[in-house]
């Protein structure tokens, strides 16, 4: 089965509305008609509206939110609702990014809720999943990501899975400079699509989109990209660079 790479942009709480224009005029220039991938990039929500404007409606990026609320509206401080980012042409939303788990407490309920309010909005989850060291190390890596996926995966349906990326990151290769090996990265995706197809079917796992995330560089891109089971990625601290993400990107196309 042939899956269309994606590349993810996080640039977390990087880049204020000015720099993201900055980062993107360029960008969007290097990579202005559809490419062979999808590309996608979460700014942070106040330079949203920004990067909106500059990702016109047949530009070769999408737009993605790094997190919203489930809920839809109301006395909810801070919070950002999946219309508001509708409103701006919002395609896709990181739900359970690690950082969210473990910094702001959300566990796989709240982003089983998430994801429903996504997907009713029209909104693409790109929901993250991914094991610490002492669970890997301590024979756990499987258990938790099926926990994980059986959790923020309740109740949606095979036709909604459509419109689901997995990304896989693994705790202890985020910001920290250490990539899962090649190997480890496939094995360990492998595992995820074999637990999609246990919970949902064959066809839906063999369908479904899995990112790895985990200091990816462009030196290790191309590597990983060869890999069967993995279908692009999601980039924190190297997406912040417009050459190195514009690298990354690439290998994603060749890959
Ligand atoms: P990193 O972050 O590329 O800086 O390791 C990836 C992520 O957290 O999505």
């Amino acid at each position: 089965m042939s899956r269309k790479n994606i590349i993810a942009a996080n640039w977390k709480m990087n880049m204020t509305p000015s720099e993201a224009a900055a980062f993107l005029d360029p960008f969007l220039n290097t990579f202005s008609e559809a490419t062979a991938v999808d590309i996608v990039i979460a700014p942070s929500f106040i330079a949203m509206p920004k990067a909106s404007e500059l990702i016109t409606p047949n530009s070769a990026v999408a737009l993605s939110a790094q997190n919203m609320s489930h809920e839809a509206s109301g006395a909810f401080t801070g919070e950002t609702s999946a219309a508001m980012l509708k409103e701006i042409n919002t395609e896709y939303v990181i739900l359970g990014h690690s950082e969210r788990r473990s910094l702001y407490g959300e566990d796989d309920a709240v982003i089983n809720k998430k994801v429903h309010a996504a997907l009713s909005a029209d909104l693409k989850p790109i929901l993250c999943i991914g094991e610490s060291l002492e669970e890997r190390e301590g024979g756990q890596l499987e258990s938790v990501l099926t926990t994980q996926l059986e959790g923020s995966l309740a109740d949606v349906t095979i036709e909604q899975m459509g419109d689901v990326v997995i990304a896989y990151e693994p705790v202890w290769a985020i910001g920290t400079g250490v990539t899962a090996t090649p190997e480890q990265a496939q094995d360990t995706q492998a595992f995820v699509r074999s637990v999609l197809a246990k919970i949902f079917r064959e066809e839906v796992a063999a369908a479904t989109r899995i990112q790895y995330g985990g200091s990816v560089k462009p030196g290790n891109a191309a590597d990983l990209i060869g890999r069967e089971d993995i279908d692009g990625f999601l980039v924190g601290g190297a997406s912040l660079d417009p050459q190195s993400f514009a690298e990354i990107v690439s290998a994603g196309i060749g890959g």
